[in-house]
Protein backbone atom coordinates (compact mmCIF):
# COMPACT_ATOMS: atom_id res chain seq x y z
CA UNK A 1 0.00 0.00 0.00
CA UNK A 2 1.04 3.70 0.05
CA UNK A 3 1.42 5.85 3.24
CA UNK A 4 1.89 9.39 4.16
CA UNK A 5 3.95 8.78 6.94
CA UNK A 6 6.05 5.66 6.57
CA UNK A 7 8.07 4.13 3.47
CA UNK A 8 7.91 0.22 3.07
CA UNK A 9 10.04 -1.72 1.09
CA UNK A 10 11.84 -5.63 0.96
CA UNK A 11 15.48 -4.64 0.68
CA UNK A 12 16.37 -8.14 0.55
CA UNK A 13 14.96 -11.86 0.03
CA UNK A 14 12.77 -11.99 3.25
CA UNK A 15 13.31 -8.70 4.37
CA UNK A 16 10.89 -6.07 5.63
CA UNK A 17 11.93 -2.30 5.94
CA UNK A 18 9.71 0.06 7.56
CA UNK A 19 11.04 3.78 7.60
CA UNK A 20 8.68 6.59 9.24
CA UNK A 21 9.28 9.38 7.44
CA UNK A 22 7.74 12.45 8.59
CA UNK A 23 10.69 14.66 8.56
CA UNK A 24 9.09 17.70 8.71
CA UNK A 25 8.51 16.98 12.59
CA UNK A 26 11.54 14.70 13.24
CA UNK A 27 9.33 11.50 12.98
CA UNK A 28 7.09 12.71 15.53
CA UNK A 29 4.71 9.80 15.78
CA UNK A 30 1.38 11.23 15.36
CA UNK A 31 -1.68 8.73 15.96
CA UNK A 32 -2.05 8.51 11.90
CA UNK A 33 1.55 7.49 11.79
CA UNK A 34 1.07 5.09 14.44
CA UNK A 35 -1.91 3.29 12.35
CA UNK A 36 0.15 3.18 9.17
CA UNK A 37 2.82 1.84 10.92
CA UNK A 38 0.57 -0.99 12.69
CA UNK A 39 -0.88 -1.45 9.36
CA UNK A 40 2.65 -2.41 7.73
CA UNK A 41 3.75 -4.44 10.63
CA UNK A 42 0.82 -6.60 10.40
CA UNK A 43 1.05 -6.87 6.60
CA UNK A 44 4.73 -7.75 6.88
CA UNK A 45 3.66 -10.26 9.81
CA UNK A 46 0.59 -11.94 7.93
CA UNK A 47 3.17 -11.95 4.42
CA UNK A 48 4.62 -15.99 4.25
CA UNK A 49 7.44 -14.55 2.33
CA UNK A 50 8.68 -12.04 5.14
CA UNK A 51 10.90 -13.38 8.02
CA UNK A 52 12.24 -10.74 9.55
CA UNK A 53 11.16 -6.93 9.95
CA UNK A 54 13.46 -3.56 10.44
CA UNK A 55 12.22 -0.12 11.59
CA UNK A 56 14.58 2.72 11.35
CA UNK A 57 14.20 6.60 10.84
CA UNK A 58 15.96 8.71 9.25
CA UNK A 59 19.63 10.59 10.01
CA UNK A 60 18.21 13.31 12.46
CA UNK A 61 15.61 11.19 13.89
CA UNK A 62 14.32 8.14 14.81
CA UNK A 63 11.63 9.56 16.13
CA UNK A 64 11.05 12.71 18.36
CA UNK A 65 8.24 11.11 20.28
CA UNK A 66 4.67 10.95 20.31
CA UNK A 67 3.40 13.96 18.63
CA UNK A 68 2.90 16.77 21.64
CA UNK A 69 1.03 19.05 19.15
CA UNK A 70 -1.59 16.79 19.20
CA UNK A 71 -1.48 15.75 22.75
CA UNK A 72 -1.32 19.36 24.03
CA UNK A 73 -5.59 19.54 24.45
CA UNK A 74 -6.12 16.34 25.53
CA UNK A 75 -8.18 16.26 28.63
CA UNK A 76 -8.18 13.54 30.91
CA UNK A 77 -11.63 11.85 29.50
CA UNK A 78 -10.74 12.47 25.44
CA UNK A 79 -7.48 10.61 26.07
CA UNK A 80 -9.39 7.70 28.42
CA UNK A 81 -12.48 7.40 26.56
CA UNK A 82 -10.67 7.15 23.48
CA UNK A 83 -8.13 4.99 24.57
CA UNK A 84 -4.88 7.12 23.80
CA UNK A 85 -2.36 5.50 22.52
CA UNK A 86 -3.81 2.02 22.75
CA UNK A 87 -2.79 1.37 18.89
CA UNK A 88 1.34 1.26 20.46
CA UNK A 89 0.58 -2.18 22.06
CA UNK A 90 0.24 -3.93 18.71
CA UNK A 91 3.84 -4.12 18.23
CA UNK A 92 4.60 -5.56 21.47
CA UNK A 93 1.64 -7.51 22.00
CA UNK A 94 0.61 -9.01 18.37
CA UNK A 95 3.75 -8.70 16.11
CA UNK A 96 4.87 -12.45 16.00
CA UNK A 97 7.78 -12.33 13.66
CA UNK A 98 11.01 -10.63 14.82
CA UNK A 99 11.56 -6.87 14.70
CA UNK A 100 14.67 -4.64 14.15
CA UNK A 101 15.00 -1.29 15.42
CA UNK A 102 17.65 0.37 13.68
CA UNK A 103 18.11 3.73 15.62
CA UNK A 104 19.97 7.23 13.88
CA UNK A 105 19.66 10.48 16.11
CA UNK A 106 16.55 11.45 18.01
CA UNK A 107 14.86 8.48 19.76
CA UNK A 108 13.02 10.52 22.74
CA UNK A 109 10.20 9.57 24.75
CA UNK A 110 7.59 7.65 22.33
CA UNK A 111 10.13 7.15 19.80
CA UNK A 112 12.55 5.88 22.81
CA UNK A 113 9.62 3.56 23.75
CA UNK A 114 8.98 1.97 19.96
CA UNK A 115 12.57 1.48 20.01
CA UNK A 116 12.43 -0.71 23.38
CA UNK A 117 9.45 -2.38 21.82
CA UNK A 118 11.52 -3.85 19.09
CA UNK A 119 12.85 -7.28 19.76
CA UNK A 120 16.45 -6.16 18.47
CA UNK A 121 17.88 -2.30 18.88
CA UNK A 122 21.20 -1.53 16.84
CA UNK A 123 21.97 2.30 17.42
CA UNK A 124 24.73 4.67 15.87
CA UNK A 125 27.02 5.84 18.61
CA UNK A 126 25.64 9.26 18.88
CA UNK A 127 22.00 8.35 18.89
CA UNK A 128 19.84 10.69 21.00
CA UNK A 129 18.06 8.57 23.62
CA UNK A 130 16.08 9.85 26.51
CA UNK A 131 12.52 9.96 28.25
CA UNK A 132 11.84 13.95 28.73
CA UNK A 133 8.26 13.34 29.42
CA UNK A 134 8.76 14.89 33.00
CA UNK A 135 9.78 18.26 31.17
CA UNK A 136 6.45 18.33 29.52
CA UNK A 137 4.79 17.75 32.66
CA UNK A 138 3.77 14.09 32.33
CA UNK A 139 5.30 10.71 32.36
CA UNK A 140 6.15 7.80 29.54
CA UNK A 141 2.87 6.50 28.06
CA UNK A 142 4.75 3.63 25.78
CA UNK A 143 5.91 1.34 28.39
CA UNK A 144 8.89 3.06 29.17
CA UNK A 145 9.02 2.95 32.50
CA UNK A 146 8.77 -0.52 32.43
CA UNK A 147 10.67 -1.47 29.46
CA UNK A 148 14.25 0.73 30.12
CA UNK A 149 13.55 -0.34 34.46
CA UNK A 150 14.13 -3.75 33.14
CA UNK A 151 16.85 -3.29 30.85
CA UNK A 152 18.89 -1.14 32.55
CA UNK A 153 18.09 -1.22 36.44
CA UNK A 154 15.83 1.13 39.03
CA UNK A 155 18.32 3.56 39.96
CA UNK A 156 19.23 4.33 35.92
CA UNK A 157 16.17 4.48 34.83
CA UNK A 158 14.60 6.29 37.69
CA UNK A 159 17.26 9.04 36.84
CA UNK A 160 16.54 9.08 33.29
CA UNK A 161 12.63 9.04 33.67
CA UNK A 162 12.60 11.89 36.46
CA UNK A 163 15.40 14.38 35.06
CA UNK A 164 14.62 13.97 31.60
CA UNK A 165 18.52 14.06 31.03
CA UNK A 166 19.54 12.26 27.41
CA UNK A 167 21.42 9.01 27.30
CA UNK A 168 23.69 8.10 23.94
CA UNK A 169 24.01 5.30 21.90
CA UNK A 170 27.10 4.53 23.25
CA UNK A 171 25.49 4.29 26.63
CA UNK A 172 22.63 2.03 24.75
CA UNK A 173 25.85 -0.07 24.34
CA UNK A 174 27.12 -0.13 27.46
CA UNK A 175 23.86 -0.56 29.26
CA UNK A 176 22.65 -3.32 27.01
CA UNK A 177 19.92 -1.56 25.71
CA UNK A 178 21.14 -1.92 22.29
CA UNK A 179 22.79 -5.15 21.06
CA UNK A 180 25.11 -3.45 19.01
CA UNK A 181 26.84 0.39 18.55
CA UNK A 182 27.29 0.49 14.90
CA UNK A 183 30.24 3.14 14.05
CA UNK A 184 28.98 5.72 10.74
CA UNK A 185 24.98 7.03 10.59
CA UNK A 186 21.56 5.96 9.45
CA UNK A 187 23.11 4.15 5.95
CA UNK A 188 25.91 1.83 8.51
CA UNK A 189 23.00 1.02 11.51
CA UNK A 190 20.79 -0.17 8.78
CA UNK A 191 23.27 -2.14 7.13
CA UNK A 192 23.99 -4.35 10.40
CA UNK A 193 20.31 -4.41 10.73
CA UNK A 194 20.02 -5.49 7.44
CA UNK A 195 22.51 -8.39 8.01
CA UNK A 196 20.68 -9.59 11.13
CA UNK A 197 17.07 -9.50 9.51
CA UNK A 198 18.47 -11.22 6.16
CA UNK A 199 20.04 -13.69 8.70
CA UNK A 200 16.72 -14.65 10.82
CA UNK A 201 14.77 -14.29 7.22
CA UNK A 202 16.84 -17.68 6.03
CA UNK A 203 15.89 -19.88 9.02
CA UNK A 204 12.48 -21.64 9.35
CA UNK A 205 9.68 -19.35 9.81
CA UNK A 206 8.46 -21.98 12.51
CA UNK A 207 11.46 -21.36 14.50
CA UNK A 208 11.78 -17.76 14.68
CA UNK A 209 8.47 -16.92 15.99
CA UNK A 210 9.15 -19.66 18.53
CA UNK A 211 12.42 -17.89 19.95
CA UNK A 212 10.69 -14.73 19.94
CA UNK A 213 7.91 -15.85 21.67
CA UNK A 214 10.22 -17.97 24.66
CA UNK A 215 12.68 -15.01 24.61
CA UNK A 216 9.93 -12.68 25.88
CA UNK A 217 8.25 -14.58 27.88
CA UNK A 218 11.16 -14.49 29.78
CA UNK A 219 10.54 -10.85 30.67
CA UNK A 220 7.07 -11.64 31.95
CA UNK A 221 7.22 -14.88 34.09
CA UNK A 222 8.96 -16.54 37.19
CA UNK A 223 12.30 -18.41 35.89
CA UNK A 224 10.68 -22.00 36.51
CA UNK A 225 7.48 -20.95 34.59
CA UNK A 226 9.66 -19.73 31.71
CA UNK A 227 11.48 -22.25 31.79
CA UNK A 228 9.02 -25.19 31.92
CA UNK A 229 7.04 -23.05 28.74
CA UNK A 230 10.19 -23.13 27.09
CA UNK A 231 10.41 -27.03 27.87
CA UNK A 232 6.96 -27.09 25.86
CA UNK A 233 7.51 -25.18 22.99
CA UNK A 234 10.71 -27.15 22.19
CA UNK A 235 8.89 -29.97 22.55
CA UNK A 236 6.05 -28.73 20.22
CA UNK A 237 8.78 -27.72 17.48
CA UNK A 238 9.22 -31.89 17.25
CA UNK A 239 5.90 -31.75 15.44
CA UNK A 240 7.49 -29.45 12.92
CA UNK A 241 8.90 -30.43 9.46
CA UNK A 242 11.25 -28.28 9.77
CA UNK A 243 12.78 -29.94 13.04
CA UNK A 244 12.95 -32.79 10.84
CA UNK A 245 14.61 -30.91 7.53
CA UNK A 246 17.13 -29.20 9.51
CA UNK A 247 18.44 -31.96 11.85
CA UNK A 248 18.47 -34.10 8.83
CA UNK A 249 20.33 -31.45 7.06
CA UNK A 250 23.17 -31.87 9.18
CA UNK A 251 23.94 -35.49 9.73
CA UNK A 252 23.65 -35.41 5.88
CA UNK A 253 26.17 -32.36 6.03
CA UNK A 254 23.53 -30.31 3.43
CA UNK A 255 21.72 -26.79 3.59
CA UNK A 256 18.73 -27.38 4.78
CA UNK A 257 15.33 -26.39 2.69
CA UNK A 258 13.05 -25.27 5.06
CA UNK A 259 9.44 -26.10 4.68
CA UNK A 260 8.05 -23.55 6.73
CA UNK A 261 6.32 -25.72 8.27
C1 LIG B 1 5.59 17.31 17.61
C2 LIG B 1 7.77 17.81 17.08
C3 LIG B 1 8.22 16.89 18.03
C4 LIG B 1 7.26 16.15 18.78
C5 LIG B 1 9.93 17.82 17.10
N1 LIG B 1 8.85 18.36 16.53
N2 LIG B 1 9.57 16.91 18.02
N3 LIG B 1 6.46 18.02 16.87
N4 LIG B 1 5.97 16.40 18.53
N5 LIG B 1 7.59 15.21 19.67
C6 LIG B 1 8.81 19.38 15.48
C7 LIG B 1 9.17 20.74 16.02
O1 LIG B 1 8.06 21.34 16.64
C8 LIG B 1 9.59 21.48 14.76
O2 LIG B 1 8.43 21.85 14.06
C9 LIG B 1 10.28 20.36 13.95
O3 LIG B 1 9.81 19.13 14.49
C10 LIG B 1 11.78 20.40 14.09
O4 LIG B 1 12.11 20.36 15.50
P1 LIG B 1 13.11 21.42 16.18
O5 LIG B 1 12.76 21.42 17.61
O6 LIG B 1 13.10 22.70 15.45
O7 LIG B 1 14.49 20.67 15.93
P2 LIG B 1 15.83 20.75 16.80
O8 LIG B 1 16.06 22.17 17.24
O9 LIG B 1 16.85 20.07 15.99
O10 LIG B 1 15.54 19.91 18.12
C11 LIG B 1 15.33 18.52 18.05
C12 LIG B 1 14.69 17.99 19.37
C13 LIG B 1 13.42 18.82 19.70
C14 LIG B 1 15.72 18.11 20.51
C15 LIG B 1 14.39 16.52 19.13
O11 LIG B 1 12.59 18.84 18.53
C16 LIG B 1 12.63 18.23 20.81
O12 LIG B 1 12.99 18.41 21.98
N6 LIG B 1 11.51 17.56 20.49
C17 LIG B 1 10.60 17.05 21.49
C18 LIG B 1 11.17 15.80 22.11
C19 LIG B 1 10.21 15.26 23.17
O13 LIG B 1 9.92 15.91 24.16
N7 LIG B 1 9.71 14.04 22.95
C20 LIG B 1 8.82 13.38 23.86
C21 LIG B 1 7.43 13.72 23.50
S1 LIG B 1 6.30 13.11 24.71
P3 LIG B 1 8.28 23.32 13.44
O14 LIG B 1 6.88 23.32 12.91
O15 LIG B 1 8.55 24.27 14.54
O16 LIG B 1 9.35 23.34 12.37
C22 LIG B 1 6.10 11.52 24.34
C23 LIG B 1 5.12 10.80 25.18
C24 LIG B 1 5.13 9.34 24.87
O17 LIG B 1 6.69 11.01 23.46
C25 LIG B 1 3.95 8.70 25.47
C26 LIG B 1 3.04 8.18 24.45
C27 LIG B 1 3.53 6.96 23.78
Amino acid sequence: GSYEHILTSTPKPGVGLITINRPKALNALCSPLFVELNEALSKYDNDKEIGAIIITGSEKAFAAGADIKEMAPLSFAAAYNDNFIAPWSHLANTIRKPVIAAVAGHALGGGCELALMCDILYCTANANFGQPEIKLGTIPGGGGSQRLTRLIGKSKAMELILTGKNFSGKDAGEWGVAAQVVDGGKDEVLEVALKTAETIAGYSRVATVAAKEVVNKSQELSLKEGVDYERRLFHALFGSKDQTIGMTAFAEKKKPEWSNE
